[in-house]
């Protein structure tokens, strides 16, 4: 596309002039955003941009491995990972309300990515990955009513504090136009197409309290279903699919033996900007293969349901 193909070299040479010699930090979430912000301002600026990685330890099954390679080995970004999954866990441990989650979770987030920036001397810029949605969401949110639903997670107000300038090269692009400069700059198909995934990450999807055990068995669920889904081919077609795993344990029946395990619940929706959204009409051959495997391939859970209900008056997250 030869539009982005230009775009791609005018954000460069953007980039290059807002920055001059100086070092940039840019935060990685794993998400097609700031990956992409990433990518565009190496190609710009070479080894004077450093990533900060916070892991959380709230990924899905193999995801913090899969950014960690790709940008360091495969891109040659210099890369900080700050593996936290312990501060981060031990944080929530006996919390179960869905906006305390969220904050323990977003101050933690601050203080690691502040910590590790600090490391890195002489930065003098952050690089975010706004898309122009970002920029007037956050101008409508201002001046509208304020009824917080839940409260999001992002760096807001961060660069004043660390006395850091923004770099923000998406922040004329929607998302589609993000994934065409992504597939400019070589970012792999199936990395670009992917679905959102929410700051706070698996805490949210595990309504009451968060174990390592709930998380791990929640990780393998997850997988089969998205394996099910792309499977079919109906990956592209649906904006949101996950599981949640449920705060309750049922009975059931495997071989000759009782069960008492998870119950679990799949999430599939179709939406356009988030904001509104439908839940994704599956063929129940598809429902009842994806729970057998679930069941049969998932130590930990025994029953499967199925998330029918719409935004509003659902939230597309269970938290
Ligand atoms: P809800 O659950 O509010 O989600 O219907 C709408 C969209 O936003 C994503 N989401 C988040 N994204 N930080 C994010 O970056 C967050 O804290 C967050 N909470 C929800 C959600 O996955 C969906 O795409």
């Amino acid at each position: 596309d030869w539009t982005m193909a230009s775009y791609k070299d005018d954000a460069i040479a953007k980039i290059r002039a807002q920055v001059g010699d100086k070092r940039v930090i840019c935060g990685l979430s794993g998400g097609v955003d700031s990956s992409v912000a990433a990518v565009l301002i190496h190609e710009a600026i070479g080894d004077q941009l450093t990533c900060v990685f916070v892991d959380h330890g709230l990924m899905r099954l193999n995801e913090a491995d899969e950014v960690v390679s790709m940008f360091r080995d495969n891109y040659n970004i210099p890369l900080i990972h700050a593996d936290e999954a312990d501060l981060f866990i031990g944080a929530l441990e006996g919390v179960s309300d869905p906006e305390v989650k969220r904050k323990t979770i977003g101050k933690l987030f601050i203080d690691v990515f502040q910590r590790e920036a600090n490391k890195i001397e002489g930065a003098e810029f952050l690089a975010q990955g706004t898309l122009y949605p970002d920029v007037i969401e956050s101008v409508s949110f201002s001046g509208g009513p304020s009824v917080t639903i839940k409260s999001h997670h992002n760096v807001g107000g961060l660069p004043e504090k660390m006395g850091l300038k923004l770099v923000e090269p998406l922040r004329e692009l929607f998302k589609d136009e993000v994934r065409a400069l992504g597939r400019e700059l070589g970012l792999p198909e199936k990395f670009i197409g992917r679905h959102p995934f929410p700051g706070p990450g698996l805490a949210i999807r595990c309504p009451g309290e968060i174990t390592r055990e709930k998380l791990d068995i929640l990780r393998k669920a997850d997988a089969v279903y998205i394996d099910q889904i792309r499977k079919h081919g109906l990956y592209d077609e649906i904006w949101q699919a996950f599981v949640a795993i449920l705060p309750v344990k049922t009975v059931g029946v495997m071989g000759d033996g009782r069960t008492y395990d998870y119950a679990c619940a799949l999430r599939a929706v179709t939406s356009v900007d988030g904001m509104t959204a439908d839940y994704y009409p599956f063929s129940h051959d598809f429902l009842g293969e994806t729970a057998t495997r679930i069941i049969n391939e998932v130590k930990g859970i025994n029953r499967v349901t199925y998330d029918i209900t719409s935004k509003p008056p659902g939230t597309i997250e269970w938290e």
